[in-house]
């Protein structure tokens, strides 16, 4: 069975469960999540459920799709997401985004914690993704293309969909929430990258770094289906502070600005 027959027989059933169709895709980075449990008359659909879903690995983390209304607005959204560090293969670690193109959702809204790189930024800063650096390793769009979605060679100038960058950028500017904006580069993890390597990805121009959201991207972008991303800078990249990183850190900033980011994720999906 190829991805493609994968992810239909994903959207079947989900499509048996709920109607997705013109809501607006979500995925929810660490520390970012209980955006989710606002979320109302929903269906809640555990990925152990879907046929051919991958099941997450981090034990204590179910990972469920969750179906509803958001301030209003239909949303389908992934509560855990899957990361190419955590051994899955990267067609594998994008399935989800496919399966949302099929279930007929109109834009998708990626979020993530991330170390800043450049240095006007700070802890707790959000960024708006304006371009990508996949330096993962591998690509999600390798192997027989699935022109079902989109063609063997997409184009990547508008990775990231100019419009939605730019209405995020007037949401911000309404709600007085600073929005810096920059290129999110994305490592394979789980470790933390060495300052020597926070230097490299400075010099070849990232503005923040990270482990996820990449592969979401470019397999969105491969299906047309428009994309805009918001990184919440948790933490200095390594080597720019010198002080050492941990989850912690990164948990204990998402924590202090997830009103600001909320608030921003709220509009954004009001206004697309
Ligand atoms: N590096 C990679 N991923 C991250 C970081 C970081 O500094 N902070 C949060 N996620």
């Amino acid at each position: 069975m190829n991805i493609y027959e994968k992810c239909v027989g994903a959207a079947d059933y989900i499509k048996s469960k709920c109607d997705a169709t013109d809501a607006i895709g979500l995925i929810l980075g660490s520390g970012l999540g209980a955006v989710g449990q606002e979320i109302e008359n929903k269906t809640v659909i555990p990925y152990s459920d879907i046929p051919y879903f991958p099941t997450p690995k981090v034990e204590g983390h179910a990972g469920e799709l969750i179906c509803g209304e958001l301030d209003g607005v239909k949303v389908l959204c992934m509560s855990g997401r899957f990361h190419f560090y955590e051994g899955y293969d990267m067609q594998t670690v994008a399935m989800p985004v496919r399966v949302m193109k099929l279930l007929g959702v109109r834009a998708l809204v990626v979020t993530n914690a991330a170390g800043g790189v450049n240095r006007d930024f700070s802890e707790g800063t959000l960024m708006l993704i304006d371009d990508i650096i996949n330096f993962m390793g591998d690509n999600p769009l390798v192997g027989e293309n699935v022109a079902e979605f989109g063609t063997r060679f997409p184009d990547m100038t508008n990775a990231l969909s100019p419009e939605l960058k730019t209405l995020a950028r007037e949401c911000a500017k309404d709600l007085d929430i600073e929005l810096k904006s920059g290129v999110y580069m994305a490592f394979r993890g789980p470790n933390y990258e060495t300052p020597a390597e926070i230097r490299f990805a400075s010099i070849i121009g990232a503005d923040a770094v990270g482990m996820s959201t990449v592969p979401e991207i470019m397999v969105a972008r491969h299906a047309n289906l428009p994309v805009v991303g918001i990184s919440c800078i948790t933490n200095m990249a390594a080597g720019i502070t010198g002080k050492e990183l941990s989850h912690e850190e990164v948990s204990l900033t998402a924590k202090r600005v997830f009103n600001e980011f909320r608030a921003l994720v709220k509009e954004l999906i009001h206004r697309i």
